[in-house]
């Protein structure tokens, strides 16, 4: 696609507590000051907030995916092994192909971090021309995992189809095979 296309990203925030009020969302602003922070291409947010709803959260992510053209979806929260936290299922249950590599790495950067790592099953995967990544409900554990797959984002949504996603390069240097790795 050409440069200067804006991209649409869709930010999901996964949380009964948060979608009903009982506190606030702290998961969907960080993911928007992350993006402003690592992305110089024009790019405009798509918010949600949902409830831990395996078929209202698939609807969401089709609609963000089929209609409103996201090229990026980024959830939060949900990813955990309490009865309610399905979001890996919705994810896996809207995507044709899955990209087991974000979960893997963000898990591996995060047990730095914290010993519960292990417990999110965040995943990530393709719909379409849309890259659906999860992350963990922590609000700070948005720019750890970010940051560890990051790099690989901006080729993954070329390969899709979608437009041409710049980084600021003091933050992340986008890599892409064959061109020296810049942005
Ligand atoms: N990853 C990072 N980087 N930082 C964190 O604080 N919390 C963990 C884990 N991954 C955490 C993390 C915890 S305590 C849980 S229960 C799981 O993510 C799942 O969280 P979720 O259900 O809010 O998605």
């Amino acid at each position: 696609m050409v440069d200067g296309t804006v991209a649409r990203i869709g930010v999901v925030t996964v949380s009964d507590r948060a979608s009903q009020g009982i506190y606030e969302d702290r998961g969907g602003p960080a993911i928007r000051d992350y993006l402003n922070e690592v992305l110089t291409s024009p790019w405009e947010e798509h918010s949600r907030l949902v409830p831990d709803d395996r078929i209202g959260l698939q609807e969401t992510l089709m609609e963000l995916a089929d209609a409103t053209g996201c090229c990026l979806i980024i959830t939060t929260g949900g990813t955990g092994p309490a009865p309610r936290d399905v979001t890996p299922e919705a994810t896996e249950g809207v995507c044709e192909k899955l990209l087991p590599g974000f979960g893997e790495l963000m898990r591996q950067v995060s047990l730095q971090k914290v010993p519960t790592a292990i417990l999110s099953r965040q995943t990530a995967g393709i719909r379409g021309g849309s890259l659906i990544i999860n992350l963990p409900g922590q609000p700070r554990a948005i720019a750890e995992c970010l940051d560890a797959v990051f790099a690989a984002i901006p080729f993954c949504i070329d390969l899709i189809g979608g437009p041409r996603l710049t980084t600021n390069e003091q933050r992340i240097v986008a890599f892409r095979p064959g061109q020296g790795g810049g942005a």
